[in-house]
């Protein structure tokens, strides 16, 4: 079905960047850089100057830098890593593809980490904890941090769905050990496949990520260091990449003044709970627009048959995926989430016209449900 109000507009978003992205495109192929060459080498630079950090370094995924982070920070069997349950399942299973167990907490309205749930899992086994920055909005770091330096635990940012939100000023991927980001197309500093980096201001754990994504393999000298991994971020897409960076504060720009426009035209109808939190110390770049209702799932249906395209993320608590093994785990602002979540569109691509019908759908929805 083609919608009135797609979910993002791929299309669109290459119709509007394709010169300046084909001409990246066809220089790398034409002069055959293909692997690890200066496309890489720029795109990491320039992204370790927008996030904060001494370095990037470009990796196949979001998931291999959360895993490569952990193997770079030696997490193994017997240690505990604290993360939520409200997060996608990779940041759950890179913690145990290191051997590591991953123990889930809760998370707060806003849907990032509750800091009194992160502080009360802690064991002497705990080595680490991995906030993750939902939605584009940084966790309280202040908080996570002072709780983790109490404890010497090492902090691991997923940071995959929050590249250029802030928290007192600080960048996103800037605050722990490592930052890890993805570059799945949909994010909103996407590649045309899957791609990812951490970011880190610690040598040694950059040196760590450069073997682990080659095989182990130290290119300068030919020596094997690690029984490393093929997770390399491919050249052609980090030229890609370094194209966009260029518009990301365009697109962050534009993603929050269409979060103010959800806002003006959704407060105060029916039961809907907006993603807006007053606290100017947080500055989040909407990667997703979630809203909440107790009339989900009629509420998607109702969008649906108008023509506005919605996801959920995510409509199953992870321990109910029963394959993964958590038993039952008792987090009921989580699994309430799940039940009442969905997210509008917003990408770089929507427009003021797709907000507007979008809460006309709504607001109709609402109506008729008052007129019942
Ligand atoms: C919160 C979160 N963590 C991790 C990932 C994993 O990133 P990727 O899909 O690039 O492996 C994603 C992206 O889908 C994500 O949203």
């Amino acid at each position: 079905m083609a919608y009135r109000v797609p979910f993002v507009d791929a299309p669109e978003h290459y119709r509007r960047y394709q010169q300046e992205l084909e001409h990246a495109l066809t220089d790398t192929l034409s002069r055959g850089q293909m692997v690890m060459r200066q496309e890489l080498r720029d795109f990491e630079a320039h992204l370790a100057a927008f996030v904060g950090t001494s370095d990037a370094v470009g990796l196949s995924s979001g998931y291999h830098a959360l895993h490569l982070s952990m193997l770079a920070a030696g997490l193994g069997p017997g240690d505990e890593v604290i993360t939520v349950a409200h997060t996608f399942v990779a940041t759950i299973s890179a913690i145990v593809h290191c051997g590591a167990t991953p123990v889930l907490v809760e998370v707060l309205d806003d849907y990032n980490m509750d800091p009194d749930a992160f502080e009360a899992a802690i064991t002497p086994r705990t080595k680490a904890v991995v906030p993750v920055h939902l939605n584009g909005r940084v966790c309280r770091m202040d908080r996570i941090m002072a709780t983790a330096a109490r404890h010497n635990l090492i902090v691991i940012e997923d940071a995959a769905q929050a590249l250029g939100a802030t928290f007192d000023g600080k960048g996103a991927g800037s605050f722990g050990l490592t930052g890890c980001f993805s570059f799945y197309p949909f994010k909103i500093l996407g590649c045309f496949g899957d791609g990812g980096a951490l970011t880190t201001s610690d040598p040694r754990v950059a040196r760590a990520a450069r073997l682990l994504r080659y095989n182990g393999e130290d290119r300068e000298t030919g020596e094997y260091h690690y029984h490393g991994y093929t997770a390399l971020l491919d050249n052609v897409q980090a030229a890609v990449l370094d194209v966009k960076l260029r518009h990301l504060r365009d697109w962050i720009a534009h993603r929050r003044g269409i979060a103010d426009e959800y806002r003006a035209r959704l407060e105060g109808v029916g039961d809907l709970r907006l993603p807006h939190f007053d606290d100017a110390r947080h500055h989040d770049i909407y990667q997703n627009y979630v809203i909440r209702t107790g009339r989900r799932n009629e509420l998607r249906e109702h969008l649906r048959a108008n023509g506005v395209e919605t996801l959920v993320h995510w409509p199953k608590p992870v321990w109910e995926h029963r394959a993964l093994g958590f038993g039952t785990l008792d987090l009921p602002r989580t699994a309430a989430i799940c039940r009442e979540v969905i997210s509008l569109p917003m990408s770089a691509e929507t427009t003021r016209e797709h907000v507007e019908i979008t809460a006309d759908v709504i607001r109709s929805f609402f109506d008729q449900v008052h007129h019942a």
